[in-house]
């Protein structure tokens, strides 16, 4: 392709390593703190079902067509759409879709990690020995005392954004490999013991049931376009994350295998948190419906009660966190990227820039659990208001514009020479499932939620 400019890009060891970073960026608050919360505000099961669905009909194929698009032109979001527009000799418009990437990253992160902070502060008081005994109520507490206090939140809001930023100065490389390759296991490892937990309850069977038998009365439009937003935000889909780190991909390597196994493990680690959590909702007389702090109200009842809870506890909160840093490097890299490769800043400047925009509009996030919780635009709080634009909206729209560019604007000879499928039925699969059922899928949603069907 045409060589326009050097690429200023780094490019990942191996495959593997282009997994493990991946992989860290899908798995991460999203299946953990998210899948949990939301799949208890919609119902259950059918909640999960069209998860489940729209993860392997539009995620997955999604999944490969933005790796793709990143190999293919070794840029970041905004030129890649540039660089690629020009070779399928497409209308220029197609650059703002790297725009609307580069902003959404910026607006996830701002209240991802304000969330994150709250794992981080989770840590210390699993080492304070704070959830010791502690019965659903003293629990409760904990959490309502901490999230009703602006100043913590902004202290641990603050801490996470700078060590964010302080890996990301480092380049997405250096370290990222290391912290992922020891995360993935030990995380899956916990949660297999907290699962464990969960079947020393009496509710196990009725966490199982609320999981995963469906009960489609229940779904409502709200719920199918939350299920679809969720398979993207948890797949990191839609806004160029996962395109910045194809662009570090050595050409040669399968996008496709590698697309399934990322997509595999992400979704295994949310259904596991699924079910250690439901059955102590359960047990305790909790509701599923308790929002976003439905792990940081029940979890901890399950370190205060089990032997080895403290440390548990504490591995938990940290793996949490390691997790949620390894997704925010990849929210805020296409940002970092861009401004570094086209507006010629210095990796350090573009990090203190863009980290310092997002760490202020993280503090709407904050004031939004306290002293502005009854500030509402369109019956939300900032929080929820955020998290609908990005993850309900502007992932999904962008993933609909990246599936028809890639299905419809690539030339086939291009892509297909791109994926390089090992069989021609293989790619004709993924064709029909990016040029057709993916696209339609989110525009049948779309349509429903705005009433037209
Ligand atoms: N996939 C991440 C999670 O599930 O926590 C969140 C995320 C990261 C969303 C990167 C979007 C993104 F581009």
């Amino acid at each position: 392709m045409t060589d326009k400019k050097k690429s200023v890009h780094d490019a990942w060891s191996s495959r593997f390593a282009f997994i493990l970073a991946a992989t860290g960026s899908a798995v991460g608050l999203g299946n953990i703190w998210k899948f949990p919360y939301i799949t208890g505000e919609h119902g259950g099961g059918a909640f999960v079902f069209v998860y489940l669905a729209c993860v392997l009909l539009i995620g997955i194929p999604i999944m490969i067509a933005e790796t793709m698009l990143g190999r293919r032109s070794q840029r970041n979001p905004i030129e890649t759409m540039e660089l690629l527009t020009e070779e399928a000799g497409a209308d220029k418009n197609w650059h703002y879709l790297g725009w609307m990437g580069v902003i959404a990253g910026l607006l996830i992160l701002s209240y991802y990690s304000v969330i994150a902070g709250w794992a981080s502060a989770y840590i210390v008081k699993a080492f304070t020995g704070s959830f010791f005994d502690a019965d659903a109520v003293a629990i409760k507490g904990i959490f309502t005392g901490f999230v009703g206090s602006p100043m913590q939140l902004i202290f641990w809001h603050s801490l996470f954004m700078a060590a964010t930023m302080l890996i990301v100065v480092r380049g997405v490389k250096n370290g990222l490999e290391k912290a992922v390759r020891f995360l993935m296991p030990s995380l899956f490892l916990l949660l297999l013991i907290l699962v464990g937990y969960a079947m020393t309850t009496d509710s196990y069977f009725q966490g199982l049931h609320f999981l995963f038998v469906p009960e489609f009365s229940k779904l409502t439009s709200d719920s199918v376009l939350t299920a679809m937003g969720h398979a993207f935000f948890t797949l990191s889909l839609g806004m160029g994350a996962i395109m910045v780190y194809g662009s570090y991909l050595p050409k040669g390597i399968s996008i496709a295998k590698t697309a399934f196994l990322i997509a595999g493990a992400d979704t295994v680690v949310a259904l596991l948190a699924g079910i250690a959590i439901f059955p102590i909702v359960f047990a305790n007389n909790l509701h599923p419906d308790t929002g976003p702090g439905l792990i940081f109200q029940t979890l901890p009842i399950a370190f205060g009660a089990m032997t080895g809870g403290w440390l548990m506890g504490i591995l938990f909160f940290v793996m949490l966190t390691i997790a949620a840093l390894t997704s925010s490097i990849s929210l805020i890299e296409p940002a970092v990227a861009w401004l570094v490769e086209n507006k010629g800043f210095s990796r350090e400047k573009a990090c203190v820039w863009s980290g310092l925009a997002t760490w202020l509009l993280g503090l709407g996030t904050v004031f939004s659990f306290n002293v502005w919780s009854n500030v509402k635009f369109f019956d939300r709080s900032i929080f929820q208001l955020l998290d609908y634009l990005t993850a309900n909206l502007m992932l999904p729209i962008g993933g609909f514009c990246i599936a028809v560019f890639a299905g419809w604007i690539m030339k086939r000879q291009h892509s297909e020479q791109e994926l390089n499928m090992p069989t021609a039925l293989s790619y004709q699969a993924w064709k029909i499932l990016i040029s057709y059922v993916a696209p339609l899928a989110v525009f049948f949603v779309f349509l429903h939620v705005v009433g037209v069907l």
